[in-house]
């Protein structure tokens, strides 16, 4: 979730400000004084304080709104699991639920930043290209460190109800919530390790950035594009998962509405990438694997194209998984199924 314009190569030209090359727009804008030369994760983290601030924000009135939910027993998260009902025992877990959305929104707008990159740019947008990729970069860190918040609150929750020892309730605790196959029950058993592969792919394919000049600009450009994945495999995690999106409702259908805007941004991406050598040329090519590749290509976008449609006609339909009743068994965060 970084920049998708990396420089070509070593040789500073690439990365002088505003320069242009065959391929395309190159590193865009010009230097502001005292900013260094090339971005490094820590100039990036210092930048990125004014939206992890406002994610911060966000996060507490999310908090609030769930809260006040569970007092006045609106939530869906009580309906799941009605022991939850007691609001003051269980304020980790909505903290971690809180964390959870300002992640998932932080995802989406980084997402969206990193295709109006990568992609055709409305020429009035309100922000400079420079300005626009290093916005791309820190709320890609925030987006990070908010998944990570949402994980760890989840892993408080769990020890604050373990009656076990301290340390192996933290034991415990840390195998469910970061090990691959360590929650055991329910659709838990799915969702969590989808949740885990979102957050551990979205560490290497988004701080790879701040090495691209030892990986290479190429292979961090390849392996930054597999990026949209972590974002497609949040948004599973939360429709599966989610208490508050466990039942059909306008809040569910609204996560598949914001959906619609990222596939759109994707194929306008495919599209009429910013980088002319993404382009897909006319014909496939003479060689064999040239046309492997066309096609490929061309199926990656047929693919994206087929998404869009479906997620039209999921909104449309209203058949969106979202569930009629609540779970089986109401008695532990472990079970709702
Ligand atoms: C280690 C990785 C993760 C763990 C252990 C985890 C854990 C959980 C749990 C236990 C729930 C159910 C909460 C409920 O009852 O509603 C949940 C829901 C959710 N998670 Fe995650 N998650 C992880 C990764 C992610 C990621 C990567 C995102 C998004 C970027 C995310 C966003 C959400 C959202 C939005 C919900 C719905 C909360 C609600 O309905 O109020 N999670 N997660």
């Amino acid at each position: 979730m970084t920049n998708p314009h990396p420089a070509p190569g070593p040789g500073a030209a690439a990365e002088t400000p505003g320069s242009t090359t065959s391929d395309g727009p190159q590193v865009p804008g010009p230097r502001r004084s005292g900013e260094p030369r090339r971005p490094t994760l820590r100039s990036d983290l210092r930048a990125s304080w004014p939206d992890g601030l406002a994610a911060l924000v966000i996060t507490a009135a999310v908090f609030v709104l769930l809260y006040i939910r569970i007092r006045n027993e609106t939530s869906s998260t009580v309906t799941v699991m009605p022991f939850m009902a007691d609001a003051d025992a269980f304020w980790l877990y909505f903290l971690s639920q809180a964390f959870g959305w300002s992640a998932l929104l932080w995802a989406w707008g980084t997402v969206i930043l990193g295709l109006l990159l990568s992609g055709p740019r409305p020429s009035r947008l309100p922000l400079s290209g420079p300005r626009l990729e290093r916005l791309h970069r820190t709320t890609s860190l925030n987006t990070i460190a908010l998944i990570a918040a949402h994980a760890l609150f989840f892993g408080a929750e769990l020890i604050r109800f373990d009656t076990a020892a301290w340390n192996s309730a933290v034991a415990t605790a840390f195998v469910e919530v970061f090990v691959p196959g360590g929650y055991d029950s329910g659709t838990g058993r799915i969702a969590i390790p989808v949740g885990q592969a979102a957050l551990y792919l979205a560490i290497p394919l988004g701080l790879l950035f701040y090495v691209r000049h030892r990986i290479g600009p190429k292979t961090w450009r390849v392996l930054h594009r597999c990026v949209i994945v972590v974002y497609v495999l949040s948004v599973w995690h939360t429709l599966l998962y989610g208490t508050n999106v466990w039942y059909d409702g306008w809040f569910r259908t609204g996560v598949w509405l914001l959906q619609l805007p990222i596939a759109a941004l994707l194929l306008l991406r495919l599209l009429r990438p910013a980088r002319r050598s993404e382009k897909l040329s006319g014909s496939p090519g003479a060689s064999a694997g040239a046309r492997t590749g066309w096609a490929l290509r061309l199926g990656g976008r047929l693919a994206v194209a087929a998404v869009l449609v479906a997620l039209v006609a999921v909104v449309a339909s209203g058949r969106d998984g979202g569930r009629s009743v609540p779970p089986e068994d109401t008695s532990s965060t472990h079970n709702h199924d």
